[in-house]
């Protein structure tokens, strides 16, 4: 992306904005503007005014709440239902893992948003189930949300995928990915269609270790595979004309059609965006009041941002350190950052560079209450701890624990070293930030259901109860 820690202008104000803010409410002296969020002000405002000043920080943000209805303008073209729905019925089929066990939707669960059912992704080996009971080796880090991918403008917990033109749809100033790839893939027309190429390639997530070759010998031989079945013959033939009169498909259609099943995972009608719309009554006070923190005094919206290439995503897509603690699968088959094999590194695995160590992605925060867990390892399991770590990041890691924490049982052994992580902590996030209870409640509701679009609960429906392959699909608790 555009170099991660370069602030540009506009980072550079939101950077400068956000101190202004801390030092507005450490300091006790005379009237500021920011006075109007103070918790008194918020907590006897009468409806009228929440909502008054709802639509001003709305507006002040460039918020729309149409940003899910302007799917199809930004594509130049409506959504093409049937190649969606191959691209649906290869999300769930592990015809084009090679391992023969996995899918997108083992790590990519419907009924979690299409993310983790764990706190760090379980790829090849797993037992084919989907959901609490999943088990295998783990990998790295936890399977993001899927619902809303098209607006994403850099993708992966540390951003190595990205369109350099800060627009996800615009691919005129190329794609950005690590080698082998690098800007091989700039010629697709959207960054989902380019990141299509990846996961199937992936060893610990789908391919296994058996086959041999590189990326372009594994692709070749899923697509090999993919020809073989004749339902998924037929299916793309109606869709491409050369197909049906004989010709093989490509991997660049069976990218097409995966990514097209991804525009229609577009679930971006939460009641903020009703609100936005001026539809006040779809928040509720609570809601309302948390989402005044949110975008004030709390500070929240200068990372997880909204504005221009944000895409009201609530993600600035760069990569802060925020002190998450580093917990350890007891059975892993990815090697781990650090002398000790018990650290993530981030982005610095991207750029090489020590001062990048720890940072990640500001996660976009749509639907989360989707998931069952948080941060990029699933530290924490309640959305409220998420939440207080950032009050006083050096407090929650110093203090925590995974079996306090929640998380699974081979996550529990000893954590990964917490004192490099919290030299580097994000200056917006070293002062700590005192709320009162209700106030938090609010903060923690309007996160959880004030950014939820309801349709995105119940996606159970997509799962297929077969695929063309005829292999088994896997079990979805
Ligand atoms: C083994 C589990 C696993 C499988 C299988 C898997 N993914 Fe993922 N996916 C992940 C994880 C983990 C990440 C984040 C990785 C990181 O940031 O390092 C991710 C990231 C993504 C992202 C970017 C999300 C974001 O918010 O930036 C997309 C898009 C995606 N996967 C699509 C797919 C598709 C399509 C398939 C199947 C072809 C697939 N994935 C298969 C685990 C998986
Ligand atoms: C300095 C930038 C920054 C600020 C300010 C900030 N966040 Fe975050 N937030 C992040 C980053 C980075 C992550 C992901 C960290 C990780 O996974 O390692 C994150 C993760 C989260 C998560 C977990 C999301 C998920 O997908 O697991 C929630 C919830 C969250 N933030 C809410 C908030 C709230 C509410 C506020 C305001 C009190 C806030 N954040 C302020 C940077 C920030």
């Amino acid at each position: 992306m555009r170099h991660p820690r370069l602030l540009t202008p506009t980072a550079a104000r939101l950077w400068l904005g956000g101190l202004l803010a801390i030092q507005a409410c450490s300091v006790d002296r005379a009237v500021t503007p920011l006075e109007r969020f103070t918790p008194v002000a918020v907590l006897s405002a009468d409806a009228r005014d929440l909502d008054a000043m709802l639509a001003r920080d709305l507006r002040a943000n460039g918020f729309t709440g149409r940003v899910g209805a302007s799917l199809t303008a930004r594509l130049g073209r409506p959504l093409h239902g049937p190649l969606a729905d191959i691209g649906r019925l290869l999300f769930f089929d592990v015809e084009n893992g090679l391992n023969n066990d996995n899918s997108c939707a083992g790590c990519h669960n419907p009924k979690n948003g299409f993310g983790d059912s764990q706190s760090i992704a379980i790829g090849i080996q797993n037992n084919g189930v989907v959901g609490p009971d999943r088990t295998g080796p783990r990998n790295q880090r936890r399977t993001p949300l899927l619902t809303n991918i098209a607006f994403l403008p850099a993708l992966m917990w540390n951003s190595r995928f990205h369109s350099n033109s800060g627009d996800p749809f615009d691919h005129s100033r190329g794609f950005t990915f690590p080698p082998p790839e690098g800007a091989s893939l700039s010629y697709l027309p959207h960054l989902l269609d380019a990141q299509a190429f990846i996961p199937p390639t992936e060893r610990v997530e789908m391919a296994g270790f058996a086959f041999p070759g590189g990326n372009g010998d594994i692709r070749d031989e899923v697509i090999r595979r993919i020809n073989a079945v004749p339902g998924y013959r037929v299916r793309f033939g109606e869709v491409y004309p050369n197909i049906k009169r004989g010709a093989a498909v490509t991997y660049d259609e069976f990218a097409a059609a995966i990514a097209e099943f991804e525009f229609t995972l577009t679930f971006a009608d939460a009641p903020i965006d009703a609100f936005a719309r001026g539809h006040h009554a779809a928040m509720t006070d609570s809601e309302k009041r948390g989402a005044l923190l949110f975008f004030g005094r709390a500070r929240c919206v200068n990372c997880h941002s909204v504005r221009g290439e944000s895409n009201e995503m609530f993600s600035d897509f760069r990569q802060h350190v925020i002190g998450v603690p580093q917990i350890v699968p007891s059975v892993s088959n990815v090697t781990f950052d650090g002398p000790g094999a018990n650290e993530d590194f981030g982005l610095a695995q991207v750029t090489g560079k020590e001062s990048d160590r720890y940072a990640f992605r500001s996660s976009p925060l749509r639907n989360i209450a989707l998931q069952p867990t948080f941060m990029h390892n699933g530290a924490f399991t309640r959305l409220e701890d998420a939440i207080r770590h950032h009050l006083d990041p050096v407090k929650s890691a110093m203090s925590y624990s995974p079996v306090t924490a929640g998380v699974a049982q081979d996550l529990r052994g000893p954590v990964g070293p917490i004192r490099p992580v919290l030299q580097r902590l994000d200056g917006r996030l070293k002062s700590p930030l005192t709320l009162r209870d209700e106030e938090f409640a609010d903060l923690v509701q309007f996160v959880r259901t004030g950014l939820l679009d309801p349709r995105a609960r119940s996606l159970a429906s997509l799962i297929p109860s077969q695929v063309p392959s005829g292999k088994p699909v896997h079990r979805f608790q």
